[in-house]
């Protein structure tokens, strides 16, 4: 079977193996790794029993900075069955969209800032066998996406302005966690950006159901397991926050 084939027949169980994870959990990013040697982090993250990495995808013109593309996410897809969680922080998603699916990713995030009308990529995505999320900037209101939250299987609530690792957290945002998460109890929701140990327990308590964490993971002394146990922690703490209220922290996605 070709690679192409084979990253694309994996997807059932890779969405298996998402949907069988215990929620709210944290996907490293892969922004802040060490790009000299990804095989190696991807073996570090598995065994400290990470399910799901997120792919940040930068163009230059939707945000100001570049990342990486499909070929490098396909080679990726050849040493991996994580499940891939591919943030499309690109002006143009619709015009690489096959690109993406054929490299083997599995979730697809578009900006409704980049797309304002997603109805149709949103379903292209879905028709491919991918899982759609919408994700919105902290300065975009929920009323960019409500009118597509029944297509979707995710949201994305950005923390920070996209384009870079490492930029504070912007707690505001966690309005538009608490809002989505009382209007639609089983909706899957994921925040991206900033997320560390004390911001992840603010998270969870507002009604998360996912964490992108790429700096808070990726951190100096090498130590991804210390800092996966530290942002467990944190959860557990949300977790405990959050008990009694509305909210819940979502335990499986909108289909
Ligand atoms: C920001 C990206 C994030 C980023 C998160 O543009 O979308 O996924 O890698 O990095 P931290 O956790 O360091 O804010
Ligand atoms: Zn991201």
């Amino acid at each position: 079977m070709g690679d192409e084939l084979r990253s694309q027949s994996g997807r059932p169980a890779r969405l298996k193996a998402w949907d069988d994870a215990a929620a709210p959990f944290v996907t490293p990013s892969l922004l802040n790794c060490d790009f000299s040697r990804v095989g190696e982090e991807l073996d570090a993250l598995k065994r400290d029993g990470v399910v799901a990495v997120h792919l940040d995808v930068m163009d230059g013109h939707f945000v100001p900075n570049l990342s990486y593309g499909a070929p490098v996410i396909a080679d990726w897809r050849k040493r991996t069955d994580f499940t891939f969680d591919t943030h499309l922080m690109i002006s143009d998603p619709g015009r690489y969209l096959d690109d993406f699916v054929k490299a083997g990713c599995d979730l697809i995030i578009i900006q409704i800032e980049a797309v304002p009308e997603p109805t149709d990529l949103i379903a292209r995505i879905q028709a491919a066998g991918c899982r759609a999320s919408l994700a919105l900037n902290p300065p975009t209101p929920l009323s960019a996406i409500e009118p597509y939250l029944d297509q979707l299987d995710a949201v994305l609530v950005m923390s920070v302005m996209p384009g870079f690792g490492g930029q504070k957290f912007d707690a505001s945002v966690l309005d538009k966690v608490r809002v989505l998460r009382a209007s639609h109890p089983d909706l899957w929701i994921s925040i991206d950006g900033g997320i560390k140990p004390d911001t992840a327990e603010l998270a969870v308590a507002a009604g998360v159901s996912q964490m992108v964490v790429g700096s808070g993971v990726f951190r100096p002394d090498g130590n991804y397991a210390a800092a996966l146990a530290e942002l467990a922690e944190g959860i557990h703490r949300g977790l405990e926050r959050g008990k009694g209220s509305a909210s819940s922290a979502g335990s499986s996605s909108v289909q």
